[in-house]
């Protein structure tokens, strides 16, 4: 695989809704960086699976990945409950992280040429997608926390979802991710721990931007 030259590329791993998304986007747009949500491709995967089961096949996957346009994840139906569970069952399958992992490695190595360079987040980002990424971080907070922003996200969509609901199902995913044969996530040495838990978006934003800041310039 070709790769981009001198490109700034951000790795982050995180569990469920502990806030990298939304720091994700924020600093990519401030460094002017390619964003990928790397669970979204999971995600849209398990929607493939509901809405075809009888054509659910490595051939048809390939195909649908090869395919993919991007604009197609930023569809509300795969922020649900039920596609994010499928979406952490599926992910545990080897020939489909085989497929997904080349599909986004590729991204975050030869971003579109606008960009400076990539910031991808989800589970195996630091250590098996971008292991030689620039900066590293792994961005968590307790599990209550999590739940109960995943709860009001899911409300603002009008999801019929009730918190106990959404914090057993963040530990259940919890749980699967971290415990899995391959690529469980994990946090790497080289990876810098920022808590979310009593942060604002804001406080987090320049807690990350001061490191990145340093390192840039360093
Ligand atoms: O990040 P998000 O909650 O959207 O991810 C959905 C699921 O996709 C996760 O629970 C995880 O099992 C899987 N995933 C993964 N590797 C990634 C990103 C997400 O296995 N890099």
């Amino acid at each position: 695989m070709k790769k981009r030259k001198n490109i700034l590329k951000i790795a982050i791993d995180s569990p469920a809704a502990a806030g990298a998304g939304t720091l994700a986007k924020t600093i990519s747009t401030h460094y002017n960086l390619f964003y990928l949500d790397t669970g979204k491709i999971y995600r849209y995967i398990a929607y493939l699976k509901f809405k075809y089961p009888k054509k659910f096949k490595k051939k048809f996957l390939e195909f649908k990945i090869r395919t993919l346009n991007l604009k197609k994840l930023s569809n509300n139906k795969l922020l649900s409950d039920e596609i994010g569970t499928e979406a952490s069952i599926i992910s545990k399958i080897k020939a489909i992280r085989k497929l997904v992992c080349a599909m986004q490695t590729n991204l975050a190595y030869n971003p579109p040429n606008k960009y400076r360079g990539s910031c991808l987040d989800g589970r195996d980002i630091t250590y098996k997608i971008v292991p030689d990424a620039d900066i590293k971080f792994y961005i968590t907070a307790n599990v209550k926390t999590r739940a109960l922003r995943r709860f009001k996200e899911l409300k603002n969509l009008k999801k019929n979802i009730s918190f106990k609901e959404v914090l057993k199902s963040i530990k259940k995913r919890d749980k699967s991710d971290l415990s899995r044969k391959y690529s469980p996530l994990i946090k790497t040495k080289d990876s810098i721990l920022i808590n979310t838990t009593n942060l604002t978006k804001r406080s987090c934003f320049l807690k990350i931007k001061k490191i990145m800041d340093k390192k840039i310039i360093a």
